[in-house]
């Protein structure tokens, strides 16, 4: 790391504040880059992992380095790295806290994070590494819904040609989310019709990544709306990126012709709000209803004859053409102005002392933006210290 000694922010047990420290750098492996990093953007998973690390990652080491978002500059390449460059911008899903993973160096929320060569892009030139911190995870999260066989197995988002949009629709449930934003582009980009859910003040941000319909979630017939708006046509599959919409998706996915499939990104509740200490009491609340949330889901599921599936954003990495997607469809979807960067960042601090600040900003709630941490250049600080 260049001027200054590398940082990260340290989870040193479950529930515990964020700590930060000074790390070392890790040397780039076979087939990793060593990135610089300069934008970090905040997952609703972040903070459930430090509050419910025991739950949901029970495989985590300690201390754990959390945060899977990351845009910055390669500082190194490991042995048979041949897409990148010392120098390169790139955005990147840094799989820190995956299982199979499970390794400090690869979490994002650090100065320099170690990421597969597999989850990193090239930026275009004009974009900005608060922008390109907003797309990694909700790209991956957004692809493994819709085009992993486990899930919707959608046919797959092309760029040799632009396709012909076809009348099969594919309902977004969210899509002012980061993982709806990227889902619409690439649903559309399959030549999907997309039918959107948001509110009304976001159906311009909908449009604008290719919506072809736009329904208010908060409108008591907003289903029904869906299923007129779907037709006689086939709905190919039903993304859920909401909690507590999975019913909503599986009642539309029950009335249309079609596959009669919903992957869901989000659980029946949400568990943003679990507190740090205290638990028991929030867990005797929540957990209760979350089981019986996922049972009425299935039973609902059942009835209905439609297949459901949890998705695992990260996954899509794992699959054989899902690990070719940062490289094959995102870099030059970009490159070509295809892609579009969406939802808007919204900096929320400067530095990883502004993590846990960050953190408590998305979970009081956002709208059609991205909550993200900005990195200050270790160049022009090393020249304020210098000059101080
Ligand atoms: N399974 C995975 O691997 C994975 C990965 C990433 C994210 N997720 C999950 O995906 C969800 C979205 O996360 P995110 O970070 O992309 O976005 P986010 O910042 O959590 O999304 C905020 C947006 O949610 C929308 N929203 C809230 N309730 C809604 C509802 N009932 N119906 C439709 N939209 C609703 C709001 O839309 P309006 O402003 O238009 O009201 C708001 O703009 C979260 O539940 C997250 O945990 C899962």
């Amino acid at each position: 790391m260049p001027f200054l000694p590398p940082r990260a922010a340290l989870l040193r047990a479950a529930r515990q504040p964020l700590r930060i420290d000074e790390t070392a750098l890790a040397t780039p492996g076979p087939g990793e880059i060593l990135v610089r990093n300069r934008a970090i953007a905040i997952n609703p998973f972040d903070g459930i992992v430090q509050s419910l690390g025991s739950l949901v990652t029970p495989w985590l080491r300690y201390p754990a380095v959390l945060g899977t978002d990351l845009a910055g500059e390669v500082l190194a390449v490991g042995p048979g790295v041949s897409r990148f460059a010392p120098g390169d911008r790139v955005l990147g899903l840094a799989l820190g806290v995956e299982k199979t993973v499970n390794r400090p160096a690869e979490g994002a929320f650090q100065d320099g994070v170690i990421l597969r060569e597999a989850c990193a892009a090239r930026m275009p030139s004009g974009l900005g590494f608060e922008q390109a911190a907003v797309l990694p995870l909700a790209f991956a999260t957004a692809a493994c819904g819709l085009f992993l066989s486990e899930h919707l197995g959608l046919r797959r988002p092309s760029l040799d040609r632009m396709r012909e949009s076809s009348s099969d629709a594919v309902l977004v449930w969210g899509a002012a989310t980061s993982v709806g934003s990227c889902a619409i582009q690439l649903a559309a980009a399959a030549g999907y019709r997309v039918i959107a859910t948001c509110s009304a003040r976001n159906f311009d941000h909908a449009r604008r990544l290719g919506a072809a319909t736009c329904v208010d979630y908060h409108d008591p017939a907003a289903a029904t709306r869906i299923v007129d708006a779907v037709g006689d046509a086939p709905l190919a599959g039903a993304l859920c990126v909401a909690a507590g919409a999975g019913g909503a998706c599986i009642d539309i996915a029950g009335r249309c012709a079609g596959a009669r499939r919903v992957a869901m990104a989000s659980v029946p509740i949400s568990l943003t709000d679990a507190p740090l200490t205290g638990q028991l009491r929030w867990k005797l609340g929540r957990l209760p209803r979350l089981a019986l949330g996922f049972a009425r889901l299935a039973l609902h599921a059942r009835r209905l004859g439609v297949r459901t599936s949890s998705i695992w954003g990260t996954a899509v990495v794992h699959d054989a053409w899902g690990a070719r997607l940062f490289e094959n469809f995102l870099e030059p979807a970009l490159a070509s102005g295809r892609f579009q960067v969406a939802p808007e960042p919204l900096v929320a601090g400067i530095g990883l002392e502004s993590i846990p600040a960050a953190m408590q900003r998305l979970a009081q709630g956002v709208s059609a933006r991205k909550v993200v941490v900005s990195l200050p250049d270790p160049a022009v600080e090393a020249g304020t210290a210098m000059s101080r």
